[in-house]
């Protein structure tokens, strides 16, 4: 015989018998409409693979603008672009960061030219442009920030003038929101938005991205001068406020998923739009393990966006994009 009182008042499990309960139940949604979707750019024609980041591509001149037309068909709201450059235009004042023919200014132009339903996410950082592979620019050994906000501010005008809607600064210099802020705003684009990456940390799960633009060769030593260390929580707050004050109109936690309590205290504490990036390591690993049969690929994907969901991200940029907006699809 059961121990079980016959009378049990809490069985939680009525409300998990079946799917449709389930579903009038559940707490939270994704939808297609939380997803931003980042992609590389290259100028060679036709595409290139990342091999760290198996189904992730670059896309050339010829190959682009119908890789964001299937974003646009999917609903997807917004792509961010990456450039990959070439190792002869990098040099250590990196001022291919602001040529306005530069990859993510010209892909931003010939985006516009075909799709005007989608929002357009300029990366702001020079770690792409730069001989020494640093977010800023370096002279002795030293990462300079005043002297990398100015380039950041010409870059970040030249991509609006190119036609992006954001601008993304993932450089993590003092000072750089406000600065691009008031850049943009005299030069007549008030509504341009800026998307801050403000609570970025010196994180390990960048590796492949490094592949993807390039960056990996070039970047001697470590990040930990400008980006956050692991071991902060608090800060990730200040820096959020700060960027607040500065001018962001959405903020940003990265990586996402070793540091959904960050964005969970953000959400909490500013109430404000809070954008998370699951980053190339996060994808790697989801990608690696499926591909060994150890976890299966698509409820893996699907729990880890959810997972954001719950923690109080009102948007994520993940390279499953696409695939999540086909389930999402499919119901
Ligand atoms: C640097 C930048 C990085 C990412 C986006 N912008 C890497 C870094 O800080 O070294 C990482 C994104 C990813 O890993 O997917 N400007």
């Amino acid at each position: 015989m059961s121990s079980l009182s016959p009378f049990l008042v809490h069985r939680p499990r009525r409300n998990r018998t079946d799917s449709w309960t389930r579903r009038l139940v559940a707490e939270n949604r994704l939808g297609t409409d939380d997803l931003i979707w980042p992609l590389f750019v290259q100028d060679e024609m036709g595409t290139s693979d990342v091999a760290s980041m198996p189904g992730v591509k670059r896309y050339g001149p010829d190959t682009l603008v119908d890789a964001v037309g299937e974003a646009v068909e999917l609903g997807i709201p917004a792509v961010a672009i990456f450039p990959y450059n070439r190792d002869d235009s990098k040099t250590a004042d990196c001022r291919e960061a602001f040529n306005p023919d530069n990859l993510i200014c010209s892909a931003a132009r010939a985006i516009r030219k075909h799709h005007r339903e989608i929002g357009l996410i300029g990366d702001v950082a020079l770690d792409p442009y730069n001989s020494a592979g640093h977010d800023g620019i370096v002279r002795d050994g030293i990462i300079l920030n005043d002297e990398t906000v100015e380039v950041l501010c010409k870059q970040a005008l030249a991509q609006v003038e190119a036609g992006c809607d954001f601008v993304g600064p993932s450089d993590m210099m003092d000072g750089r929101i406000g600065a691009i802020r008031t850049t943009l705003d005299e030069a007549g684009h008030e509504y341009a938005k800026i998307m801050a990456y403000s609570a970025k940390y010196a994180s390990a799960f960048y590796g492949p991205f490094r592949d993807a633009v390039g960056a990996a060769g070039f970047l001697k030593g470590d990040k930990k001068s400008y980006q956050m260390d692991p071991a902060n929580s608090d800060e990730a707050l200040r820096m959020i406020e700060g960027d607040l004050e500065q001018g962001a109109d959405m903020v940003m936690v990265k990586p996402g998923m070793p540091y959904l309590d960050i964005i969970q205290r953000v959400k909490e504490t500013f109430r404000v739009p809070t954008m998370a990036y699951q980053v190339s390591g996060e994808f790697a690993m989801i990608k690696a393990a499926s591909q060994n049969g150890w976890i299966d690929h698509d409820n893996a994907m699907m729990e880890s966006l959810m997972a954001f969901k719950r923690a109080g991200t009102d948007g994520v940029l993940t390279y499953f994009a696409k695939d999540v907006a086909r389930r999402l699809k499919q119901g």
